[in-house]
């Protein structure tokens, strides 16, 4: 039904994308992503080894024989997981799509290209796509101040960001941050995108392999109920508001530092929540978006709706405001 430079670089029906989601993009999710003619997209770094990746891949496979892709999330660290062998498990089990994230991708690039990989580079600033695009990405996905994760310091919103990416980049690129319905997909087209990346309401799905208490959450809560967490350390993290992240928020406000709330943050927290359904475990990700969202749908039935409305909303709504 839309058909834009996205769909045609990586072979897809629909132009949306799920993109990588620590401990929610398994393979349950992203194959029915894909399945639903969308992109589905494993996490890399859920995976606690090269292997296990290599396995979920593997599995993800068995589940879909449409294309898929797999998240590589750079981010810089003290004990770095081993990026060298994540990418090469990627590469030796036929994934032809990445999606990195996090720092530039250029030591990446040649293995991948060599591998014939599509790489999709997400970032939330201009600059960044710019870098991306020069480095030989294929596309952009650009994330504006609204997203769930990581939107960087400049808090540039997806109004001006996105136009703002259209005008500069060259290459394909779609609009992440803050989508969940055909609104958002008719606005990012209309705004020069080629399609959308969702996070947060592919994680309010059905399959989305977390626990239900989450999802019951997302839909109570508005757009309100996030707090931008790590402000202080110039890492800022949107993450749902609940009484971890709230008190992150303040020690660090108060002059505290990581040290302070490391084990507050623990990734085996946040990774509680989605097992227990205690959604004050830890700390968890979501984004403003989920004021939009209101159901738990399939992954099929989100797509299927997103693509009908979006183009009821071109069709029904915006070409009959032309009058003359
Ligand atoms: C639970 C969750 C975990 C996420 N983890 C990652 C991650 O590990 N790597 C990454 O590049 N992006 C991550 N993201 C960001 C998403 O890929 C996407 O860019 C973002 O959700 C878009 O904003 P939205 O939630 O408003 O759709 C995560 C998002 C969510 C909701």
């Amino acid at each position: 039904m839309f058909s834009t430079r996205f769909t045609e670089l990586v072979g897809i029906e629909h132009p949306i994308v799920q993109g990588g989601m620590q401990w929610v993009g398994r393979a349950e999710l992203a194959s029915a992503v894909s399945n639903a003619g969308a992109l589905g997209i494993i996490t890399g770094l859920t995976q606690p080894t090269p292997e296990a990746l290599a396995a979920e891949i593997a599995r993800c496979q068995e589940m879909t024989d449409k294309p898929f892709g797999v998240n590589l999330t750079i981010l810089p660290s003290i004990n770095p997981p081993p990026y060298a062998e994540y990418r090469r498990a990627i590469i030796e089990s036929g994934v032809k799509i990445v999606e990195t994230a996090g720092a530039n991708p250029a030591d990446h690039m040649p293995e991948f290209k060599a591998a014939g990989i599509k790489v999709v580079h997400k970032c939330t600033s201009v600059r960044h796509a710019l870098r991306a695009e020069k480095v030989g990405v294929d596309a952009v996905s650009i994330d504006g101040f609204e997203c769930a994760g990581h939107p960087g310091e400049d808090d540039i919103p997806g109004l001006v960001l996105i136009p703002r990416a259209a005008d500069q980049l060259t290459i394909p690129f779609i609009a992440s941050g803050g989508f969940a319905d055909g609104r958002g997909l008719a606005a990012a087209l209309a705004l020069g995108a080629d399609g959308v990346n969702m996070g947060s309401r592919f994680m309010c799905t059905q399959e989305a392999p977390i626990h239900h208490n989450v999802k019951e959450a997302i839909v109570a809560s508005s757009e309100l109920d996030t707090e931008l967490m790590f402000r202080p350390l110039r890492n800022t993290a949107r993450v749902s508001s609940n009484e971890i992240s709230r008190s992150v928020v303040e020690i660090l406000n108060d002059g505290g530092v990581f040290e302070d709330v490391r084990e507050l943050v623990a990734g085996v927290r946040g990774r509680k929540v989605y097992e227990s359904g205690d959604v004050n475990a830890g700390v968890w990700t979501v984004g403003m978006v989920q004021g939009l969202i209101n159901d738990i749908p399939t992954v099929a039935e989100a797509v299927e709706s997103i693509v009908s409305e979006a183009k009821s909303v071109i069709i029904e709504r915006l070409s009959r405001l032309i009058v003359a």
